[in-house]
């Protein structure tokens, strides 16, 4: 009965062939390791965020008046609306944290390189619509920093010679943030940029199908192939992986409920003390400040005192992200036999960028400026002595097959 209904789908829609080109037939190393937990953990968080946000959008109220109101109408009177709610809010810093060790991953072993170049700029527009989609979301709830932070960056664009003023005024639809600002980013958060993420993810596995996992060696498993054609270092992906994504998603979810049932706000890293106030116009928050994921960036930016080529900066310091395939010119893929010389500039650009982040939460005094410039010219050092000592790094011999 069974095959025969396979049978009758199979003539119309290639199901099993998509299956097993997908998953039963598709080869992976069999050396992945921890690092590789963290794209098919992305994909469940983003599952969590479309679910959680659609029951959240049955409750909330997109208007100024009543914004603020309906998110504590969620937690308090919605049955399990705060399990939905904080599902929701946490969920937003997990994909961070899942997004920003899968990029890590992708950079120690040169998942970047040649053939995969074209993965990596798809995953980096995935990380910029990420931005937006956290950003916009954020002012929704209509809390004083929702409203501050929001504020501080649209302002920026205000900050781009000629244009900025009328810009920023045609992004807010209002001459402050308001009602019209909240309507517009509801549109684009809810529908918008969900969309355009769905389809870049979509987009990001066939072009991974295409070329191929790397792996932890950063060693071609399609070089060695038996003699149907199966690489000799390959296992399906369906059951080899598949189970061991369950065992990370196990996990995942014993330390994403427990940030849920005990600490949603996580100290105010992952929902700010001052958010639990309504937007107030009339009165400026002491210390205004982004959520965790946007500090590095914030802190580039407020390091440089012209505030012009401080938005420069810090949009400098992501799209030269963009270029990492091309800026790094090794040959060799993988941390693991590459030069001392790389990995000290790898932790260098580590220990900026956490530095660079505790910096953006701070309050901007002349001794945090200092050091925020310094690190600013750590992180962006990186990329740029990495173009240079990458052409003729001395390094170690690739194994020909997976260790
Ligand atoms: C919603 C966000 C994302 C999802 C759901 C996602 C999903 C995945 C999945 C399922 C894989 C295969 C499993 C694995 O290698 O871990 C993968 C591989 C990869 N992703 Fe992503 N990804 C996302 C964002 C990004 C971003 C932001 C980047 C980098 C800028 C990126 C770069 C890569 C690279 C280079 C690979 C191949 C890694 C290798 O084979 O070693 N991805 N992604």
């Amino acid at each position: 009965m069974m095959s025969k209904i396979l049978n009758w789908i199979d003539l119309r829609y290639p199901l099993t062939s998509t299956w097993e080109q997908h998953l039963s037939k598709y080869y992976a190393p069999k050396n992945f390791n921890f690092w590789y937990y963290f794209g098919s953990l992305a994909l469940l968080v983003l599952v969590i965020q479309i679910v959680t946000g659609i029951f959240l959008a049955m409750h909330f109220k997109p208007d100024a008046a009543t914004a603020f109101a309906s998110t504590e109408y969620i937690m308090r009177d919605v049955p399990w609306g705060w399990l939905v709610r904080y599902m929701h809010s946490t969920g937003a810093s997990m994909f961070f944290i899942a997004i920003y060790l899968h990029m890590f991953r992708g950079l120690i072993y040169g998942s970047f390189k040649k053939p995969r170049e074209l993965l990596w700029v798809i995953g980096m527009l995935i990380y910029v619509a990420l931005m937006a989609e956290a950003f916009m979301g954020y002012l929704l709830p209509w809390g004083q920093m929702s409203y501050w932070g929001g504020q501080v960056i649209i302002s920026l664009f205000g900050a781009i010679p000629a244009i900025g003023e009328p810009l920023a005024l045609w992004i807010r639809g209002d001459f402050v943030i308001a009602d019209a600002t909240l309507n517009r980013f509801f549109a684009f958060h809810v529908i918008a940029i969900p969309l355009i993420l769905v389809i870049l993810v979509f987009v990001h596995i066939i072009a991974l199908h295409k070329v191929g996992s790397n792996n932890p060696d950063g060693v071609n498993i399609k070089e060695h192939k038996d003699k149907n054609g199966v690489p000799l270092d390959g296992i399906p992906f369906h059951p080899y992986y598949t189970l061991k994504d369950i065992v990370g998603i196990g996990v995942f979810m014993m330390i994403f409920f427990a940030i849920v049932f005990f600490a949603p706000e996580m100290g105010g890293y992952f929902i700010e003390h001052a958010n639990f106030i309504p937007a107030n116009p009339m009165a400026t928050p002491e210390h205004i400040a982004p959520l965790w994921y946007f500090t590095p960036f914030y802190a580039i930016l407020r390091a440089v005192p012209d505030k012009f080529m401080g938005v420069v900066a810090m949009g400098a310091a992501i799209m030269i992200l963009f270029a990492l395939p091309w800026i790094d010119r090794g040959k060799v893929l993988s941390i693991r036999y590459r030069s001392v010389a790389y990995k000290v500039l790898i932790a260098i650009f580590v220990i900026s960028f956490f530095v660079l982040g505790y910096l953006g939460m701070q309050p901007a005094t002349a001794t945090m400026t200092l050091i925020a410039q310094i690190a600013s010219i750590a992180y962006f050092g990186f990329f740029i002595a990495l173009f240079f000592i990458s052409k003729n790094e001395k390094t170690g011999e690739v194994p020909k097959r997976v260790t």
